[in-house]
């Protein structure tokens, strides 16, 4: 078993050992450390908007239920039976009424998780069963916090807390929400899901890769512009090619968007401007939001198009066209992508089509560019298997003795982002490690 110090030296600052993507090991102590100690993303509150709603899903590779409960508030438990184990609820969604019943032996539970009743519970009596573990019914999660509407979870009971893991980085999440006229989104349907052949954080680091649009989509957003050019540069230009043809931006455009960090492993692409500034406006819906919050901060709101946000250690967020995609892993080299769409409550819904417009040209198995991605990643993931060199290269624009405790903006073509991100992964790994 790898030590505190063998983890650490894992991360160089300028390279990245190749086993953080292949190890089994690895990953087991990724879902053991990381996934424990950081604020994992869960759900939104509207997929559970009524008493007794709930979705199942994971935190690592650990099965919890979101659920709403009487009282109203949003409870997250680990989806096992305190009998036997047995998985309490298989469905992705549902309602479960005022109380969980376990299909096996029809113990149930309240939704916030306590023991509610067990058939012929006397044989329980002068056994000590009160004192156990059991009796205290479905575990909650360590803590829970919902942040506008985002549900956020950290499984152990004990350690960072939600403001200090997150900090400054909240106002990607406050962007997007404040784009709603009520200050509120609601969940779009079910994600559009999309399996991986490789390490999880492949999908992360490339949420502020700049370096590849331009290269990896030629072949999608390149045909695409071509073809247009062909036809003339006709205009107005069709929503779909305001989403496309920013792709094949050149890299002075990424240079000059700027990308900031945060501290624990946060940032995002898109600070001065990005691939989403130059969409057309959409009727009635500046005046929607004017009337809302002011003019003034009406224009401040959708002047702040940033690109990609990263909520380290596994989700990533568009504020200007309110998607979420989360990137679940199953296995050192297998990773589901969930990516979710939200409706601005409030506004016109032409809104909300070019979200899902967005949504299913970019992201889904059937999109024109997502298998771009897809492409690179499965064959990074192969191609680390080779014995030709075991260290992986994030160098670019590196300077000697990077502080990551400190929020910085810097050149969009920085892989500072990608660093932060390793630098969060050493701390969250090894904070509960023995020796640490
Ligand atoms: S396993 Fe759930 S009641 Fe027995
Ligand atoms: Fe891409």
């Amino acid at each position: 078993m790898r030590t505190a110090s063998e983890i650490t030296a894992m991360f160089t600052g300028p390279q990245v050992h190749r086993d953080v993507y292949t190890s089994p090991e690895i990953y087991r102590l990724e879902m053991k450390h990381l996934f424990a100690n950081t604020w994992v993303f869960v759900g939104h509150e509207s997929q559970t908007p009524n008493k007794g709603d709930y979705f199942t899903t994971q935190i690592g590779d650990q099965p919890v239920i979101q659920v709403r409960h009487s009282d109203g508030e949003i409870y997250v438990l680990f989806n096992r039976c305190p009998h036997k184990g047995t998985k309490i609820a298989i469905d992705r969604e549902g309602n479960t009424g005022k109380f969980f019943r376990c299909p096996y032996h029809a113990w149930s539970f309240k939704t916030n998780g306590c023991l509610l009743a067990i058939p012929l519970k006397k044989g329980y009596e002068d056994t000590g069963f009160s004192e156990s573990e059991s009796a205290k019914g479905m575990t909650p999660v360590g803590a829970v916090r919902n942040y506008r509407g985002f549900v956020f979870a950290r499984l152990a009971p004990e350690g960072i807390g939600f403001e200090d893991y997150f900090g400054d980085s909240l106002s990607s999440i406050d962007n997007m929400v404040d784009r709603s006229p009520e200050g509120r989104l609601e969940i779009a349907g079910p994600p559009l899901r999309y399996m991986h052949k490789c390490n999880w954080k492949m999908l992360v680091e490339n949420q502020t890769d700049t370096c590849h649009p331009m290269v990896a989509h030629e072949s999608s957003a390149g045909t695409a512009v071509n073809i247009w050019e062909e036809m003339g540069n006709p205009e107005p230009r069709p929503p779909a090619m305001e989403i496309i043809a920013p792709f094949m931006s050149p890299y002075e455009f990424f240079e000059k968007m700027g990308i900031r960090t945060w501290p624990n492993g946060h940032g995002h692409t898109g600070v001065h401007h990005s691939i989403h500034s130059d969409y057309s406006a959409i009727p009635g819906y500046f005046d929607a939001l004017s009337e809302a919050y002011g003019e003034e901060r009406a224009k401040s709101i959708l002047d702040e198009n940033r690109h990609n946000t990263v909520y380290f250690p596994n989700i990533m967020i568009k504020g200007p066209i309110q998607q979420l995609r989360n990137f679940i892993p199953l296995g050192p080299d297998k990773t589901l992508v969930e990516s979710y769409i939200y409706r601005l409550v409030g506004a016109p819904d032409q809104l909300l089509a070019r979200t899902a417009m967005y949504n299913r040209m970019i992201n889904a198995p059937t999109s024109i560019v997502g298998h771009d991605d897809l492409e690179m990643y499965e064959r990074a993931q192969e191609g680390l298997m080779s014995n030709g060199m075991e260290w992986v290269n994030v160098q670019r624009l590196r300077t000697e003795a990077e502080d990551f405790s400190q929020e910085t903006v810097e050149n969009g073509t920085t892989e500072r982002q990608m660093r932060n991100q390793f630098d969060a992964w050493v701390k969250f790994m090894t904070v509960s490690m023995e020796g640490a």
